[in-house]
């Protein structure tokens, strides 16, 4: 078994420089030439046995997509954060309410929110994504149709309210009643799937910095998300992501909102606290 898994993983991964000099790199991400993002921080206490330092996938990029990044005229994304603006002000539902009637300025109302989730609500019981949140203030608060989840919709808000916490660092709770899902998260990234038998770890945690087929292993962060995927000119929500990576081992993937994915949502953020929020980023 765990020699299958050593040769599924070595077939995938060229072990190149790149590792070393993606750790050297001291490139700084600064947005608008104002917000300073903070792109290599200190491993949060729960990874201290598996990583010193967490690192943006923004550093695997190349020069030129990196630089997409750093000014909102040239970030394909900020088009959709444009949209999202107008969805915030429109009146839905029967209730005839926009997201504004209750918020005001998205601006002010959602500063920090995103750095939280996924968090525990109290009156459900349950940890809620930001998806979560945003449908029932859509059905319950305006009387509308929830949103498809991950859909394009649900992933162009997720992204105007990111932006609003753009350059905090991302601070999601593990403990309290979180703690339980959060194991569950855990549990999930360390799994070993598929044909191929690989985990989440295998790939984000034991050889970032490495090349796989034309790409560059990042940690697999999700505080750059939602993203902008250069491959076909979307944006991506985390459970899309995730989707596409557990595919990629030949395993059976779980959907879009189920508990399994809001358990890895909680889990994989948490392995991201200290970085900056840098929604919406640009990955190919
Ligand atoms: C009828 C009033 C109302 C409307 C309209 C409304 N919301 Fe909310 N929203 C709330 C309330 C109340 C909360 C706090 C819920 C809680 O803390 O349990 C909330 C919380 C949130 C949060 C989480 C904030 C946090 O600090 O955790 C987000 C994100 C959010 N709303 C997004 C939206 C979006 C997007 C829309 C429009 C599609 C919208 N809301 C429309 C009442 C509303
Ligand atoms: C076979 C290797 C492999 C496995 C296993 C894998 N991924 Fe990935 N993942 C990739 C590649 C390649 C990319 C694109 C390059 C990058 O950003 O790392 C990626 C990207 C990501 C990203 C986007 C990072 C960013 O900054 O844009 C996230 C998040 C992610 N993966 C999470 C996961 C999770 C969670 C799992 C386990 C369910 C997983 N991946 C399993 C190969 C893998």
């Amino acid at each position: 078994m765990k020699f299958k898994a050593m040769t599924a993983i070595a077939a995938l991964v060229i072990s190149t420089p790149f590792m070393a000099s993606a750790d050297a790199d001291d490139d700084q991400l600064v947005v608008n030439g104002e917000i300073e993002m903070i792109t290599k921080a200190p491993a949060p206490a729960h990874l201290a046995d598996a990583l010193d330092e967490v690192i943006s996938g923004w550093h695997m990029r190349s020069d030129e997509t990196q630089e997409m990044q750093a000014d909102d005229f040239d970030n394909p994304a900020m088009i959709f954060v444009e949209q999202a603006q107008d969805d915030w002000n429109t009146v839905m539902g029967t209730k005839d309410k926009s997201c504004a009637s209750c918020h005001d300025n998205v601006e002010d109302s959602m500063a920090g929110v995103r750095t939280v989730y996924p968090k525990w609500n109290d009156a459900k019981e349950t940890v809620y994504t930001m998806e979560m949140q945003i449908n029932d203030c859509l059905t319950d608060g305006m009387g509308a149709d929830a949103w498809k989840k991950s859909g394009a919709k649900m992933a162009r808000m997720e992204a105007l309210i990111s932006v609003q916490s753009r350059g905090m660092p991302m601070n999601v709770a593990i403990d309290g009643p979180a703690e339980a899902t959060w194991e569950q998260g855990k549990d999930l990234y360390y799994s070993r799937t598929g044909q191929l038998d690989l985990s989440c770890a295998s790939c984000h945690e034991e050889n970032y910095g490495n090349r796989i087929r034309s790409d560059h292993l990042s940690q697999g962060h999700i505080n750059g998300f939602p993203v902008y995927r250069l491959k076909n000119s979307k944006l991506t929500t985390p459970h899309g992501r995730f989707k596409g990576c557990v595919r990629d081992t030949r395993a059976e993937t779980y959907k879009p909102g189920s508990a399994e994915f809001i358990a890895l949502e909680l889990y994989v953020a948490s392995r991201g606290n200290g970085l900056s929020v840098e929604a919406p980023s640009v990955r190919n």
